[in-house]
């Protein structure tokens, strides 16, 4: 059996826990591939809800194991709260595998984020203050600290110290903050050794063993398309790719061996923090689709900015991803308008443009061209197939199929897992 991506098509929060989670239950492995605990993905089962940073949505399921690959960054602190935090409510964790090349979020990657955020000013990017971007800049600029590094004190101590040299220049001459000590960030480093030494493991090997055995491997995406590092609205992203490509660098598993990528969209669009986004409302109807959607971030609790469902960008996904399928969620938060606008194409310079522009500066000024659907006022979070549907709603989950460019398999009524309606199957 094949591996499948599951990864977010716009801005992030499309639903992407809940979509990984549906499938947990018929698959053998769900893999994390990139990204951190800026991550925010809410999971509803029965009358629980979770919401998960770090560890992949196929947590919660028990017969699959949960992997964290070499291409996402660990706060050790924050795994081993969200581990405990699951264990207290019965969930067993014992299965997960981290991946000894995975990169470390130390204290001092948190405190540069926060600094340099706060000397941006109005140019910031809005992170969500987790250390990512500088833990992504330390494995880059090679004086990252990795997993593995925990269980060689020598080596450890090196590695801090030559991460900290010009760190430490930085935020004293430049931040005017006080430089961190060495030792204080190596013992604390070692402190959580013991506690993840159960799941470190060579995640490349494990992987690619199960999938010879004819294992499913799912790997679920962070963040989403439009922030991913060399794909998204830069400088307004995330350090890492969300993007296809990105779930076999950061797991160490061939593109060969995967057979379905499957885009994650939501039924209208949200971002949070800055950036360009041009279908954002400023109006009642963005304040109804934040309070009916409850679009609040999972992570920093940060309103998200709403807007009409964007053609351009879905299109875009299924191009940079290789997108075989679609899944839309929420879409029951679009219940109730008379008439739903959705972005067609842009308008830049009195130009129409049907594709996203490759300039930051024409992305600033593409102006939505919207086409107006009919909506719909029944309540859709009973269907249960496509067929339940009221008529204007089947209609516009077929227009934005035919302009996104891949099927749309599964449709999200609700935030629970039973609130699906599955057209293809993904398995
Ligand atoms: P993720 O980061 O992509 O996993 O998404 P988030 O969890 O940050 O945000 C999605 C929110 O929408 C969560 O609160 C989900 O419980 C909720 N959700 C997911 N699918 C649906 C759906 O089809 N309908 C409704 N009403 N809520 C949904
Ligand atoms: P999930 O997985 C939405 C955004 C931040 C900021 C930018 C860079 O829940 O969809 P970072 O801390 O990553 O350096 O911040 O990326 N961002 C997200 N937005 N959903 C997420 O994750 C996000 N993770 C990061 O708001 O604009
Ligand atoms: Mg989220």
């Amino acid at each position: 059996m094949p591996a499948l991506v599951l990864l977010g098509a716009q801005w992030g929060d499309e639903g992407k826990g809940k979509a990984t989670d549906l499938l947990g239950g018929s698959v053998d492995y769900v893999v994390r591939y990139q990204g951190g605990n800026n991550a925010g993905h809410t999971v509803v089962v029965g009358d629980q809800k979770y919401a998960l940073h770090l560890l992949p949505s196929g947590i919660l399921s028990p017969g699959c194991t949960p992997v964290i690959g070499n291409g996402v960054v660990v706060d050790p602190s924050v795994l081993l709260s969200e581990l405990s935090g699951l264990n207290e409510r019965g969930v067993d964790t014992s299965k997960l595998l981290i991946s000894g090349n995975a990169h470390i979020i130390t204290p001092y990657n948190v405190t540069v984020d926060k600094v340099t955020e706060r000397f941006l000013g109005k140019r910031k990017i809005g992170t969500t203050g987790r250390g990512i971007g500088p833990t992504y800049a330390d494995k880059i600029n090679r004086v990252g600290i990795r997993v593995q590094d925990l269980y060689d004190e020598s080596i450890l101590t090196q590695k801090v110290e030559a991460a900290l040299d010009v760190k430490n220049q930085m935020l004293t001459k430049l931040f005017n903050r006080r430089a961190i000590g060495v030792e204080q960030v190596v013992e604390e480093l070692l402190g959580y050794a013991d506690k993840l030494a159960p799941y470190v493991s060579d995640t490349v090997l494990v992987l690619n063993q199960a999938l010879e055995q004819d294992k499913v491997v799912l790997f679920e995406g962070g963040q989403g398309t439009l922030l991913d590092i060399d794909h998204g609205t830069y400088p307004f992203v995330t350090s890492s790719n969300p993007t296809a490509g990105g779930a076999c660098t950061g797991s160490g598993v061939g593109p060969t061996k995967i057979s379905r990528v499957i885009g994650i969209l939501k039924a209208y669009t949200t971002r949070v923090g800055a950036g360009p986004f041009p279908t954002e409302l400023f109006d009642e109807d963005g304040e109804a689709l934040r309070r009916i959607g409850g679009e609040r971030g999972v992570t920093t609790g940060r309103d998200r900015r709403c807007g009409w469902f964007d053609a351009v960008i879905a299109r875009y996904a299924t191009r940079v991803n290789g997108l075989t399928d679609f899944f839309l969620t929420k879409l029951d938060v679009l219940t109730g308008w008379e008439q739903i606008p959705v972005c067609v194409a842009y308008e830049i310079d009195g130009k129409r443009v049907e594709e996203l522009p490759y300039s930051q500066t024409d992305f600033h000024h593409a102006k939505p061209v919207y086409e107006m659907l009919p909506g719909w006022s029944e309540d859709i979070s009973k269907a249960k197939s496509f067929s339940d549907l009221p008529k204007n709603a089947q209609a516009y989950v077929k227009a934005l199929e035919e302009m996104s460019g891949a099927p749309i398999s599964a449709i999200g009524v609700g935030p629970g897992r039973t609130e699906t309606i599955e057209i293809n199957s993904f398995l």
